[in-house]
């Protein structure tokens, strides 16, 4: 058993996801477990010039942030979870290599490597866990993080703006919207506590905007209906007159 709770197996490669990688799962990989890391914030703080967004409109992803920085800065969000959910994958021994030149092109966009401790959900199988591990102790992760030094690093935004921006905002791996609605979804389904005050108020900000922009356009809609000329009523009026001629 391992006495500190800090070491993997030095054999076994570890990867924790606590963004897109929670429902996009990386290649190669043989366990998956549900879990969270401690000493971090998420939040919607990294732009994204290469998935959600481009280099002349970028988008807004998930980046962590240690919870000692956060705490300094006056964030309108002003609570977050100790626990930051996610996933915890295995990557099988003969595939490190190429999942990691994998991920650090995938991820690459103002995120660098970190490693934090994992644990494990509880009700987690032990058979999964890595091996000589304790279900009470965690075990060492690779995690990719945008800090605040990187240049996409964007900073404490007010949520409607966030919002109103997640929802303007694609690039070649889809609508922001998705990312974020597939987030909430994706942490709702890890355990009863892993949702994210953060994640789901926004969550809920882009579905106003969402039904607000539907009403807008089916306003339009309606208008441009009523406004076209009416050729038709008054092709029918000359045929209904034409018919009422030849019958008197
Ligand atoms: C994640 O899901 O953990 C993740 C994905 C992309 C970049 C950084 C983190």
């Amino acid at each position: 058993m391992a006495t500190n709770g800090t070491t993997a197996e030095a054999d076994e490669f570890w990867l924790f996801g606590y963004g897109s990688l929670i429902w996009k799962p990386p290649p190669h990989f043989d366990r998956r477990i549900p879990g969270w890391v401690t000493g971090y914030v998420r939040r919607f703080w990294q732009a994204s010039q290469d998935h959600r967004g481009t280099p002349e409109a970028p988008g807004r992803v998930v980046t962590l942030i240690s919870r000692s920085y956060w705490e300094q800065l006056v964030d309108h969000h002003d609570s977050a979870p100790d626990k930051v959910w996610g996933v915890a994958y295995r990557i099988k021994a003969d595939r490190v290599a190429e999942v990691k030149e994998y991920l650090d092109i995938r991820e690459i966009n103002g995120y660098t490597i970190h490693y934090t401790p994992f644990y494990p959900a509880p009700g987690v199988d032990p058979a999964l866990l890595p091996q000589n591990h304790h279900h009470d102790f965690p075990f060492r992760t690779l995690v990719y993080i945008g800090t605040p030094d990187n240049e996409q690093f964007v900073g404490p935004q007010d949520p409607q703006k966030l919002a109103e921006h997640i929802y303007r905002s694609s690039g070649p791996s889809g609508l922001n919207r998705d990312y974020l609605w597939g987030l909430e979804a994706a942490l709702g389904e890890l355990s009863p506590e892993s949702g994210d005050e953060h994640v789901t108020d926004l969550s809920n900000r882009v579905r106003a905007i969402a039904a607000r922009e539907e009403k807008k356009d089916r306003g339009e809609r309606e208008q441009q209906h009523h406004e076209q000329p009416h050729n038709f009523r008054n092709a029918g009026d000359i045929d209904e007159q034409e018919e009422t001629e030849k019958t008197s």
